[in-house]
């Protein structure tokens, strides 16, 4: 897709709200002054080197789509100051929760976009990520929904782009329809290798893992989180 056509088409991957309870004074400064420093901007090129995106010296770059709350963002960009974390969120209440956050304490190894990530994907060069996050995604049960969720052969084409050799896509889910559909997408796709070393693997929670906010609810309600890891070829 030429750049043009890339920052000009409507949204297509979000189909989500994008506001929730109406946000306090205090969030929205947050959120706008947050934007304005954290905010990536789509409009200009990406730089050939994504470590460049960050006031912090980071040897890698990680992106989590559809952090929430962005609990899950916090902790790990707080764990590993030397990787810089592009977070997308295109819920405001969810970014503002975040912005909030980074006020208290800033994060030098943190970028950020408000919007679906499909745009932030194509914006990024080709082989610029070390991993892709993609933690309870919207997960769509109805069968006549499932063409809205985010795994799809095309996002999957853009994870292939983006993901540097040797670099991982992970997908956290409490939906065992959506487990096996990233599967047998995944499969078809081949160029992301399920990484599984036995039987119990998709059941062990991925290494450092804080929960999300969303998987703690499956967890109150009984429901089973699946913990996938692919490798890009
Ligand atoms: C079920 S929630 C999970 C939130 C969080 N990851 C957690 O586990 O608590 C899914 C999130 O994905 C976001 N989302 C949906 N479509 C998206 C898209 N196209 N790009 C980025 N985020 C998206 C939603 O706004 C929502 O916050």
């Amino acid at each position: 897709m030429d750049p043009k056509e890339r920052r000009s088409r409507a949204t297509e991957g979000f189909f989500g709200r994008r506001h929730g309870k109406t946000i306090r004074p205090q969030q929205a400064a947050a959120l706008e002054s947050g934007l304005g420093a954290y905010g990536l901007d789509l409009s200009a090129d990406a730089p050939a080197e994504l470590r460049t995106l960050f006031a912090a010296d980071v040897s890698t770059v990680r992106l989590e789509i559809g952090f929430g709350g962005g609990e899950h963002l916090l902790h790990r960009a707080t764990e590993a100051p030397a990787a810089g974390f592009i977070g997308v969120e295109p819920f405001v209440n969810g970014m503002a929760k975040l912005m909030m956050a980074v006020r208290e304490k800033p994060l030098a190894n943190l970028r950020v976009h408000n919007d679906d990530a499909t745009r932030l994907l194509d914006w990024l060069p080709q082989a610029s990520l070390d991993g892709i996050d993609l933690l309870y995604p919207d997960p769509w049960p109805k069968k006549k929904h499932w063409k809205r969720r985010f795994v799809s052969p095309l996002n999957l084409d853009r994870f292939a782009r983006v993901l540097r050799p040797g670099g991982k896509f992970r997908f956290a889910s409490d939906i065992d329809t959506y487990v096996n559909w990233t599967l047998l997408h995944c499969r078809a796709h081949g160029a992301l290798l399920w990484q599984a070393e036995d039987a119990a693997d998709w059941h062990r929670p991925y290494e450092g893992w804080p929960g999300t906010r969303y998987e703690a609810k499956a967890i109150r309600e009984g429901r089973r989180p699946a913990y996938l890891t692919f490798v890009r070829k």
